[in-house]
């Protein structure tokens, strides 16, 4: 690296974990990064609410400054690394709109004005780069906007957030319950102290909206991922699910489907399903992610790693760094927005899935028959079933696992099950996913 290469001024927006460790690296391995992407790039601000916050590395309080205007206007690149919607979209924009390029790890911000910014960026001619934002060291964005361009993707299947993954493995791995392991989880910094976001899957819908929009060529937003959390799996669940060889994930899944009229289109959903143990997903354990890529022309990819942490995120982060300083210096750019495509946002009661149920049923002759009477309704297909009675307490329980079918058709099982006069109750509905 000459003495005479462009030096570039970067600004970072937030020195918490993920920050702290991006202005490290960037310090630590200065001459390595400035010979791969034929810069220098040096920390010119660093945003902060608090200037006498405790941090994690030592940073030049000439630095730190709380003044939004300072940290970002004239520089090269802004690193942004504060999370959340707003001041995060405002700061973003006050960059792009003076054509500085952007390194964001914010996929709540993506996923809910991800067109705003892209158009932005284009229009200034500056980067957005994103890797960061969906499962953290993982180089999933990469390797679905670039590495998989040439091919055509049927399905994104992934475990894409940590949180919900240790408290499933550790309800899995120890018998704990729900409760039990969100405390576990809070009190090793693996959850928040509101970890809402986390358990109620909207973290990974974020996710799942920024994966179907490149995989598919198409905008995604977060409104268009039907979710559901992790907050009714019971440790029952839990223990069913190992009696039969299956563990339960919280996953995301974005789909191209074509309906029974020949629409093609787009599903994307989140929520908790069995997965048997001989599905890769099945062993992602603790906070680690995963996503399996289905492409027509290059069969199943499997991404693994962490996807949250300070250094895990900051790699991320830091291999946007290079290639935007690489373009800055020397011309080109990210690739834009691709919504080519414009599939529709399909119904996700279209979606093809199988159900595992669990009813408790009065002991009594025809009770099989009524069950299998709903199914039968809806044009649903029993793969398995099996009926227990438990002398102790006088109780009868049916598992019935079904044959793929649609999922609005399931549901409409379920509910008609809830009013037949032969169940007691409907103990739980898990989907079975990954065959
Ligand atoms: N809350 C996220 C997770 C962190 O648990 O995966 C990274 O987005």
């Amino acid at each position: 690296m000459s003495e005479t290469s462009p030096v570039l001024d970067v600004a970072v927006l937030g020195a918490g974990t993920v920050g702290s460790q991006v202005i490290r690296i960037l310090g630590e391995q200065a001459e390595e990064l400035a010979a791969r992407s034929g810069a220098r790039m040096r920390v010119a601000s660093v945003l902060v609410r608090r200037l006498d916050a405790p941090r994690d590395v030592t940073i030049d309080p000439a630095l730190l400054t709380t003044d939004p205007a300072q940290a970002i206007d004239g520089r090269d690149i802004v690193v942004e690394l504060i999370g959340g919607i707003e001041p995060a979209r405002t700061y973003v924009r006050r960059a792009l709109d003076q054509g500085i390029s952007v390194v964001t790890g914010n996929k709540a911000l993506l996923a809910a004005h991800g067109p705003e910014l892209y158009e932005a960026a284009a229009a200034n001619g500056a980067d957005l780069y994103y890797e960061a934002a969906v499962a953290g060291a993982v180089p999933v964005v990469y390797g679905l906007r670039e590495s998989l361009a040439g091919d055509r993707i049927t399905q994104v299947m992934g475990i894409v957030n940590g949180t919900t993954n240790f408290i499933l493995d550790a309800m899995n791995s120890t018998g704990a319950s729900y409760e039990q392991a969100l405390e576990q989880a809070q009190k090793l910094g693996f959850a928040e102290a509101d970890p809402t976001a986390d358990v109620e899957g909207f973290d990974a819908a974020a996710k799942c909206a920024i994966l179907a929009s490149l995989a598919f060529h198409t905008r995604v937003g977060i409104e268009d991922v039907a979710v559901e959390g992790i907050t009714s799996i019971t440790a029952d669940d839990m223990a069913q699910a190992r009696e039969t060889g299956q563990v339960i994930k919280l996953l995301a899944i974005a789909e191209r489907h074509v309906t029974a009229e020949g629409t093609e289109g787009i599903i994307a959903r989140v929520h908790p399903a069995l997965i048997g143990a001989d599905n890769p997903l099945s062993t992602v354990s603790g906070a680690f992610n995963a996503v399996a890529i289905d492409g027509e022309a290059a069969g199943r990819l499997m991404f693994y790693g962490q996807g949250a942490g300070g250094a895990p995120t900051a790699s991320a982060v830091l291999s946007d760094l290079v290639a935007a300083a690489h373009h800055r210096a020397y011309g080109g750019h990210a690739p834009r927005e691709s919504v080519y495509a414009q599939l529709p946002i399909l119904e996700p009661g279209l979606a093809h899935t199988r159900y595992h149920m669990r009813i408790e049923v009065e002991d009594r002759v025809g009770v099989l028959a009524e069950v299998a009477g709903v199914c039968a309704r809806y044009g649903v297909s029993i793969q398995s079933v099996n009926q227990r009675y438990d002398s102790a307490d006088a109780c009868t329980t049916i598992t019935l696992v079904t044959h793929s079918g649609k999922e609005s058709d399931l549901r409409a099982v379920v509910n008609d099950l809830k009013c037949c006069d032969a169940v007691r109750q409907v103990i739980s509905t898990l989907r079975v996913e990954g065959e």
